[in-house]
């Protein structure tokens, strides 16, 4: 008999095809997301689930599916998952990490670009038809290279963006809860710090942690003021992870110099203090959003599901101990 998989939204077609050779798929096809009772509906009978990041699989919902056995979230971050409560019922949760590291170092750097140069601000301004000569201070910005970039966190993608930082000539910093191997830091040329000293002496503060309880309001009003005047926060993390109306308050009160964010505190709304602002670039979480790369992430998901199912160890398990 073949198992019963869930693929609670729309994901690229290659990912439904595989899972479809060894399972029965409801695919909802939909970019909806389906709300708690539906969901809970759904997964009455089904084995597996190939879920999103915009699905919250809490512990009441998985207490509500006695025949669940895998959990494949396509992101690496995993922080919509209730990743205990799912242990304690020995199912396993996967993430889809490695995928997706270059596009976001990628988006990190165009946004770290586009928001020290003004880009978005340029771009509106010539469309609005606003361009009337070259004047030595029309829209001046930040210098980038040779400048100060701070790493929080230098994991898979902070390691990535470090590489990119390097070609521009910066000088790099980290904090993390221990320093990385010397041959590592040796090759990124990135210096360990306490991440308060880093804030104080970064011009880029660029965000690389997973959401976590320890990491949910990392960078409050607190770490804001001791981060330049000058300096420009940029997130391609979590929304979590900045105390959002701290941000909007620092930038307002000139406290900062600007923001690039990718991802927001409760997405998809967006803190109406930062669509104000004249010096952050927003963007609607697309860090890992190249065809290609969405694409692995949707079939590296199915995988992961269909080797649980199999009974075989998953690519990137998340919960490694409940395989025994
Ligand atoms: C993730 O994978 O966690 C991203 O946020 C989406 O690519």
């Amino acid at each position: 008999m073949k198992p019963r998989v869930l693929v609670t939204r729309h994901v690229y077609p290659a990912a439904i095809a595989m899972l479809q050779e060894e399972c029965i798929v409801d695919y909802h096809d939909s970019r909806d997301v389906l709300d708690p009772p539906r969901l809970q509906r759904k997964l009455q009978h089904a084995q597996g689930v190939v879920c999103q990041l915009t699905d919250a699989i809490t512990a009441e919902l998985i207490a509500g599916c006695p025949h669940l056995r895998v959990i494949a979230n396509v992101a690496v971050g995993h922080d919509n998952i209730d990743v205990p409560a799912a242990s304690a019922r020995g199912i396993v949760v996967t993430n889809t990490p490695g995928v997706l590291t270059e596009a976001t170092a990628d988006l990190t750097f165009a946004l770290l670009l586009a928001t020290a140069r003004r880009l978005p601000a340029a771009e509106r301004f010539l469309r609005a038809g606003e361009w009337q000569r070259w004047d030595v201070d029309l829209l001046c910005g930040s210098d980038v290279h040779g400048r100060t970039l701070g790493l929080v966190g230098l994991g898979r993608i902070g390691q990535a963006v470090a590489r990119r930082a390097r070609g521009f000539h910066m000088r790099v910093l980290y904090s993390a809860p221990r320093p990385a191997p010397a041959e590592l830091e040796q090759e990124l040329q990135a210096r360990h710090l306490p991440l308060d000293t880093l804030l104080q002496q970064s011009d880029f503060v660029s965000l690389h942690v997973p959401l976590r309880d320890d990491t949910r309001h990392l960078i409050s009003i607190e770490q804001l003021c001791h981060m330049k005047r000058s300096a420009i926060l940029l997130n391609t993390s979590r929304g979590p992870i900045v105390d959002e109306p701290a941000l909007v308050a620092a930038l307002e009160e000139g406290l900062l110099g600007g923001a690039g964010l990718d991802v927001f505190e409760h997405e998809p709304k967006v803190h109406p203090g930062l669509l104000a602002l004249p010096n952050v670039v927003l963007l609607p979480h697309i860090g890992s959003a190249t065809t290609s790369v969405r694409t692995l992430m949707c079939t590296l998901a199915a995988s992961n599901c269909m080797a649980v199912l199999r009974g075989e160890r998953p690519p990137h398990p998340v919960n490694a101990e409940v395989l025994g």
